[in-house]
Order: C-alpha cells, then sequence, then structure tokens
C-alpha cells in the first residue's frame, strides 16, 4: 500500500511520515525531496531558474512514476501537489493508495510559516504574521477543496507528531 500525506506547507507531512514509516515498516518518501535529487536543484533553485510551471510539470511527471510503486510506501507530496494537473485525482484513482489530509488551523500554519519561510519560495517574502495569514487564509480557501477530497481527515493543532501517528494509524487500520 501507499498512504499519501498531503496538506498545506508546514502541517507535518514529512515529520509526521517518517515516524509512521518507523512505525509500521514502510519507506517513506518525500516528493520535494526526490524532485531536488532528480533535478540536482534545490526547490528555491528550480522556482528561480526555470520557474514554477516547470516546477508543476515535474512534480506531476514524479509523483505519477512513485504512485507506481510496489513497496509499501509513506509518500509526502508537497502542499501544492494535489491542487495542480489533475494530480488529486490521479492520487484517488491509483490502485492501493490512501490519501490522508493533515489539516491544520490558520494560526497554526502562519505562526509556524513564519518561522520556517526561507525554503518555500511561494511565502519567502512575506514578513508579517498579519501579511502571513492573509496570505495562507486565501490560498487555503483555494486549496482546500482538494484537500478535503482525500479519504481520511486528521487534524493536527495541538498534538505531538507523536499523537498525530497514533491517530493516522486509528484511522487506517
Ligand atoms: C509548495 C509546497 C512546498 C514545495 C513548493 C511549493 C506549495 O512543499 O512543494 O515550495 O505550492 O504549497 P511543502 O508543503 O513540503 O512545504
Amino acid at each position: 500500500m501507499i498512504i499519501v500525506l498531503i496538506g498545506y506547507m508546514a502541517s507535518g507531512k514529512t515529520s509526521i511520515g517518517k515516524k509512521l514509516a518507523e512505525k509500521l515498516n514502510y519507506s517513506f518518501l518525500d516528493l520535494d525531496d526526490f524532485i531536488e535529487d532528480k533535478e540536482n536543484l534545490s526547490v528555491s533553485k528550480i522556482f528561480k531558474t526555470k520557474g514554477e510551471i516547470y516546477f508543476r510539470k515535474q512534480e506531476a511527471l514524479y509523483l505519477k512514476a512513485l504512485l507506481n510503486s510496489e513497496k509499501n510506501t509513506i509518500l509526502s507530496v508537497g502542499g501544492g501537489t494535489p491542487c495542480y494537473s489533475g494530480n488529486m485525482d490521479i492520487i484517488l484513482a491509483a490502485k492501493n493508495v490512501k490519501c490522508i489530509y493533515l489539516k491544520a488551523s490558520l494560526p497554526t500554519l502562519a505562526n509556524k510559516l513564519l518561522l520556517k519561510k526561507a525554503k518555500r519560495p511561494l511565502i519567502a517574502h512575506i514578513e508579517t504574521i498579519e501579511e502571513m495569514t492573509e496570505f495562507i487564509g486565501k490560498h487555503l480557501f483555494e486549496r482546500s477543496q482538494y484537500y478535503n477530497q482525500a479519504e481520511i481527515k486528521v487534524s493536527i493543532d495541538k498534538k505531538t507528531k507523536d499523537d498525530v501517528v497514533e491517530d493516522i494509524i486509528l484511522s487506517l487500520f
């Protein structure tokens, strides 16, 4: 089985994905890391030098390749992955794939992202909590229609990563 973790930037897809993989004895893959390896460039550099459209094309391409894996895998994707190129339909239609939305409230995301914006080209320029909250609020409004199609939704607010892993396991099995 492949378990795909989706959710907004800083919702914990990578860190929770790694813990979940350890607990279930699954492999772990992060789509952004995979893209960086294959393209030999950081996500920020890809956005800067080749543009977002190029990034989205490569993202869709590598996602399809990884969804074909026969190994038990936890796959964390980027915050934008489900929202482009029909990727959410592809994830939902893929065989032996379960999709989980790690859901976080606007204040949780805005506070976390103000500290973790540097490597994220879409928000790196935002300076204040007010601006960050406004940007994420609008962005989440557009993206939620994709995220909410996940079969399983798990809230991360006010929980430790281990709590979230437990909640995921309870909803999976
Ligand atoms: C993006 C999220 C990032 C990365 C890229 C674009 C987005 O991944 O794919 O910067 O559109 O939300 P994380 O969600 O892991 O930060």
